[in-house]
């Protein structure tokens, strides 16, 4: 049976969204301040709406709702069984209002909603879905000890627990972070990045709807230093999960470590390599190299962003994967034609061009991009630079922006050094059609995931995070409920 080509993906409309209040212990409310701070369009730079801004004293009484809800409130008397019924009814709810969901996400976050909508929301109901198969599996051990005694672990519960997310994946961070912390039993005030606070808003209230008790969840939106810095130092929050930049990861710890040595999780970037050899299927290396960098503006704490390419295929490399950032369709996130959106802020944007100049004045060659595209907004052009030296600035530090670095290589052992010598390890990837080199390169890299042949293959199940500055901990996966758990041993003499 012959089958109609696609349709043409339809254009979806912005949606109008009204003011937005905190959500604390089941109760929808203003800051108790009275403050409200303006969330951007960064396709505009115009105001989406005000949202409350949450601060130290709603801080207190969201840790307070999270507290009881945890001590004496039905969540910790409630069958793990039932807690997974809830996320698999989540997972269920948000799969149901996905397409409202991604366009919400793409109109906070500028990101095009045909991506928000494949890839995020996608990614997100899998991830609470996962972690729902969980909650009825975390268990611990029977050990046979020296003597006669009966001893065995108990999995338990961490607490109240923080989580502070980036802007890049609003919903995908709140999934990887509410997932396995509800499944293991904790209670969670969680403060979005304030420059995305919409999706984590509505993801609260379809919690709600699943019927999630009140104080297991709370969502504080408002600023790092004030309600963020509230969170880290808490002397009643257990654990802080955190993901975002290395220098706040810092922070993060150093808060945890002067209050009350509050647990701490950190998911803070990197300069991942990405190899490619000149025995690889170059079609799709130069596919995945181009995915591997652009893939939401550039806003990938997993971005590849070192581009390693042999020499003897390089200049054909080059070539190829320049006339593919030319191609691409910068502009609306709501036209389904459209393969790149704006950077998430000015901020951001300001950040990017001064790498594109330091690209530039450092004696890189950009071979195209480097403007602003349009006169509002925070559009940028992909940009590629050619000849990049492992000292350059912008081969060493974090872009988080559609700029691309490709440095030569010659051979194995050299690529492997290079790929190393950073501060990094979150994430690396290797192209080649050698299974020895593959493996030399999947063994040598120091990188918390290494893709063969493929970037950015996101799983539930596949554990990830950094090794070196680019994080503690690993997300996702089984791995994942160890950082929500604590381990209790139980030791019963028998005698
Ligand atoms: P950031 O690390 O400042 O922000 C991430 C989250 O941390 C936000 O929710 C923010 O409000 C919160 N935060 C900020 N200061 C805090 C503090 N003192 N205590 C507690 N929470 C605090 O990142 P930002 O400024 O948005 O972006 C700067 C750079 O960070 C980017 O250019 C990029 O290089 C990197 N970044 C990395 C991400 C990743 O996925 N690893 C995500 C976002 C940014
Ligand atoms: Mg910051």
């Amino acid at each position: 049976m012959a089958t109609a080509s696609p349709a043409k993906p339809r254009a979806i409309k912005a949606p109008k969204v009204k003011d937005q209040p905190l959500f604390i212990g089941g109760k929808w409310r203003d800051s108790v301040s009275g403050k409200t701070f303006a969330t951007i369009n960064p396709a505009t730079g115009e105001t989406i709406c005000q949202v409350a801004e949450g601060d130290k004293a709603d801080v207190d009484l969201a840790v307070a709702a999270a507290r009881k809800a945890f001590d004496d409130g039905p969540w910790s008397r409630m069958a793990a069984a039932e807690r997974g019924r809830l996320l698999y009814k989540l997972a269920d709810l948000v799969e149901a209002h996905r397409e409202e969901l991604a366009a919400l996400e793409s109109l906070d976050n500028g990101k095009p909603y045909r991506d928000a909508l494949n890839a995020d929301l996608a990614l997100t109901v899998k991830c609470y879905r996962y972690y729902a198969g969980w909650a009825d599996k975390v268990q611990g051990k029977t050990i046979p000890i020296e003597g006669n005694f009966f001893c065995y672990t108990r999995h338990e519960p961490i607490g109240v627990v923080a989580q502070i997310i980036p802007w890049n994946f609003p919903l995908l961070m709140q999934a990887w972070k509410w997932g396995p912390a509800l499944a293991c039993g904790n209670t969670v005030v969680m403060k979005p990045a304030e420059q995305t606070p919409l999706t984590a808003l509505r993801v609260a209230a379809l919690a709600q709807e699943a019927g999630f008790p009140d104080g297991v969840i709370n969502v504080i939106p408002g600023f790092g230093p004030t309600a963020g810095a509230a969170l880290t130092s808490h002397m009643d929050v257990d654990k802080v999960a955190f993901t975002g930049e290395g220098s706040t990861g810092q922070l993060v710890m150093e808060a945890a470590a002067r209050s009350n040595l509050k647990r701490v999780s950190l998911e803070l970037g990197g300069k991942s390599p990405n190899i490619v050899f000149a025995d690889a299927d170059l079609d799709a290396a130069v596919e995945g190299a181009y995915f591997g960098l652009f893939f939401n503006q550039g806003q990938c704490c997993c971005a590849g962003s070192r581009l390693f390419v042999e020499s003897k295929v390089h200049d054909e490399f080059v070539e190829r994967l320049m006339l593919k950032a030319k191609s691409a369709k910068v502009g609306d996130p709501f036209d389904p034609e459209t393969t790149q959106g704006p950077q998430v802020s000015q901020e951001q944007f300001d950040r990017i061009m001064g790498y594109i100049d330091a690209g530039q004045k450092g004696g890189a060659h950009m071979i195209t991009g480097g403007n602003r595209v349009g006169t509002k907004g925070y559009f940028i052009e992909p940009t590629v630079f050619t000849n990049v030296q492992d000292e350059m600035r912008i081969a060493k530090e974090e872009i988080f922006g559609p700029v691309m670095n490709i440095l030569k290589f010659d051979d194995v052992e050299e690529v492997v050094k290079r790929g190393n010598k950073t501060f990094y390890g979150l994430a690396a990837a290797v192209w080649t059609r050698d299974v020895k080199k593959a493996f030399r390169l999947a063994n040598g890299l120091r990188a918390g995931t290494v893709w063969v042949n493929c970037y950015d293959v996101f799983d539930a199940a596949a554990p990830f995070g950094g090794y070196k500055m680019s994080g503690q901990g690993r997300e996702l996966g089984e791995y994942a409920l160890s950082l929500y758990t604590e381990v209790k041993t139980v030791t019963v003499s028998l005698d």
